[in-house]
């Protein structure tokens, strides 16, 4: 009797887009741990580089083309280093290229755990692990970042600037269903943060659907603080919250004020997840760029390594993205500090680490992990 063929290993198609700046060198760090993610846990991956960014903007005059965008919609998902870059005027790549990827690929939420993990240094005296574990959900196409507005009289002192900002129930309310939904399987807890006492229409448009939504989720509590408010609340108090639901403008600014809480911008992780499956996801690294410190080894790649196991996680690799997230977390435990040469080794050096500690699989588990629940919150879907 022959020998039946050898299953063929689970592939996935991956865009890996590097970007600009220190982007490459914690994609190349986060790739070496997919490495080995790939050898322990039995899969493979096709990989296209993707060469969006500074460099192919002024080579070519290229931001975002058709085709690029036709290309990424066939792929599983997309792993982003970081964009933006002094040789180009602010916000042309950043709304040209992020932006614009995130609202081609109609990734509604833009996810960010902010968790600080046993033995990592916080800035924030007497923090402790137990009292930081919650999860950001951000709306990710709309608010301030449509880029509506209008100049009259640009460059004289008549010069008028108006900047809008948009919010629909529809993008509203498939962010707050996912908030509902994460929260109902955590510790079933979700806060509203807003500006409802000055932005009084976008906020009556966020209260009602949190009201609609909420019916669905009685077991969900429902809280509100205004973001200047959580600007105190998030380092002070983090352990009152467990899913903050937000716009897109006052998420990117909490979500770096929840970066320091975990240690600083290197570590925090984001998704921008597609949640209608007409196209993939995006996993980055809440960082940009850092051109003060691109080139030097300098970055700290854990950022980028969190959120390939957030990617792994959506892939259907369970086990792998929470290897992952346990190996960053005991490799970021052991550096004496959390970016610079301070670290005492390169950003290469600590992809090798941490890929070496998912080889061992000796780092002890976390608990709780949000790659898990992420798993429960599509089953619910
Ligand atoms: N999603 C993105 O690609 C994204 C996000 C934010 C900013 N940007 C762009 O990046 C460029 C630089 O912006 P910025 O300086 O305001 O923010 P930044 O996040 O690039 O850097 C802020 C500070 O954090 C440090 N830092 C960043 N990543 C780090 C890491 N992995 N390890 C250790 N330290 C790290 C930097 O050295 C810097 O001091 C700008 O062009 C900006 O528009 C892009």
């Amino acid at each position: 009797m022959s020998t039946p063929p050898a299953a063929a290993p689970r592939r996935h198609d991956i865009a890996v887009l590097r970007g600009d700046g220190v982007g490459p060198e914690v994609v190349e760090a986060a790739l070496t741990v997919l490495d080995a993610a790939e050898r322990r846990f039995g899969f493979a991956s096709d990989r296209t580089e993707v060469p969006l960014g500074a460099d192919h903007y002024l080579a070519t005059g290229e931001l975002l083309p058709e085709e690029t965008v036709a290309d990424l919609k066939q792929r599983d998902a997309i792993l982003f280093g970081a964009i933006g870059s002094p040789r180009v005027t602010p916000g042309v790549l950043e709304r040209g290229v992020i932006l614009a990827l995130r609202r081609e690929l109609t990734q509604a939420i833009n996810l960010r755990p902010v968790r600080l993990y046993p033995g990592v240094p916080t800035p924030i005296a007497g923090l402790t692990p137990e009292r930081c574990d919650l999860v950001i959900v951000r709306e990710n196409t709309e608010g301030a970042y449509v880029a509506q507005g209008s100049s009259v009289h640009a460059g004289t002192h008549a010069w008028t600037a108006v900047q809008e900002s948009t919010n629909t129930w529809y993008a509203v309310q498939r962010t707050v269903d996912f908030a509902f939904r994460l929260a109902s399987v955590r510790r079933g807890r979700l806060t509203l943060c807003h500006k409802t006492n000055v932005l009084v229409e976008a906020g009556r448009l966020w209260n009602a659907v949190i009201e609609e939504v909420g019916q669905r989720y009685p077991d969900v509590e429902t809280d509100y603080v205004h973001v200047d408010a959580m600007c105190m609340h998030l380092p002070v108090h983090p352990e009152r919250f467990d899913v903050v639901v937000t716009d897109n403008l006052f998420g990117d600014i909490v979500t770096d004020l929840g970066a320091v809480l975990q240690g600083g911008l290197g570590v925090a992780s984001s998704g921008n997840l597609n949640v209608d499956g007409s196209a993939p996801s995006m996993f980055e690294p809440i960082h940009g760029s850092a051109p003060d410190i691109a080139g030097r080894g300098w970055a700290n790649p854990a950022g980028a390594c969190l959120s390939l196991a957030m990617m792994l996680g959506q892939l259907g690799e369970g086990e792998a993205a929470a290897a992952v997230e346990s190996a960053t977390a005991a490799v970021l435990a052991d550096l004496p500090a959390l970016a610079g040469a301070e670290m005492g080794a390169t950003t290469a050096e600590l992809g090798e680490r941490i890929a070496s500690a998912l080889a061992e699989g000796t780092a002890a588990p976390v608990e709780g992990s949000l790659m898990s629940q992420l798993a429960q919150v599509s089953e619910l879907s």
